[in-house]
């Protein structure tokens, strides 16, 4: 099998040294540049926005996949992938019309994506997993770098594996929250396929060395 995709959150990287913090993970075996945009409104945190987004671009040699934490993200599809947004994932709690919003971003030339709160089931899913190109399943309560996996979340992943399987569609399984070397061969065991990682990478000595490692792991 293929190895696991790792996408480095640069939501802990030093906001005043990105320039170096994107061209670390473009000499890194990183995959995506996981860009977390968090509105203080959804979540109780604010992050930073489009001109961040389309500056962190410029410099990025790695597709941006945008997780957006925000409300009505309908109205901003076309700023992000105007700043770069390759990947764009909506939350399925933010969106009354999750289908016609999967189509604006498909309709944009963006990949799908659709990102689940800890407490929403895999199940939910059912009927729109045609459409989605990528699940981010939280593993944490989003909002906030540094916090604890739920450990509810192996049994997420396989669910979704099997709901993949069942409708035959080739959605890839992210997950986004707390993902350090210790999970991650369980993650990837349950059907992983992107791991996302924030502090684990940035807090760590040797960044890119950690990157590498995460890749490397099996199941
Ligand atoms: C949480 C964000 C995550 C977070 C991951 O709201 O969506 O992407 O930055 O950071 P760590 O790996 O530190 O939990
Ligand atoms: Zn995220």
């Amino acid at each position: 099998p293929m190895s696991v995709k790792i996408a480095p959150s640069i939501l802990a990287s030093d906001f005043a040294n990105l320039q170096s913090e994107i061209e670390m993970l473009n000499a890194s075996e990183a995959d995506y540049i996981h860009v977390d945009i968090m509105d203080g409104v959804f979540v109780p945190n604010i992050s930073f926005g489009i001109p961040v987004t389309e500056a962190v671009n410029r410099h990025a040699k790695k597709p941006l996949d945008v997780h957006l934490m925000i409300v009505n993200p309908d109205q901003y599809l076309e700023a992000f992938h105007k700043a770069g947004a390759e990947i764009i994932s909506v939350h399925y709690e933010a969106c009354d019309h999750l289908h016609r919003t999967l189509q604006a971003i498909r309709n944009l030339g963006c990949k799908t994506g659709v990102a689940l709160n800890p407490h929403t089931s895999v199940s939910l899913l059912e009927d729109v997993i045609q459409d989605i190109d990528l699940v981010c399943l939280m593993s944490v309560n989003p909002g906030f770098g540094g916090q604890k996996f739920i450990e509810n979340t192996y049994s997420k992943v396989r669910q979704l594996k099997a709901l993949i399987e069942r409708k035959g569609t080739s959605t890839m399984i992210e997950i986004d929250g707390g993902v350090n070397e210790n999970n991650a061969p369980l993650l990837i065991a349950a059907g992983a396929d992107v791991l996302v990682a924030g502090n684990f990478v940035f807090s760590s000595n040797d960044p890119i060395e950690t990157i590498k490692r995460l890749k490397s792991l099996k199941n």
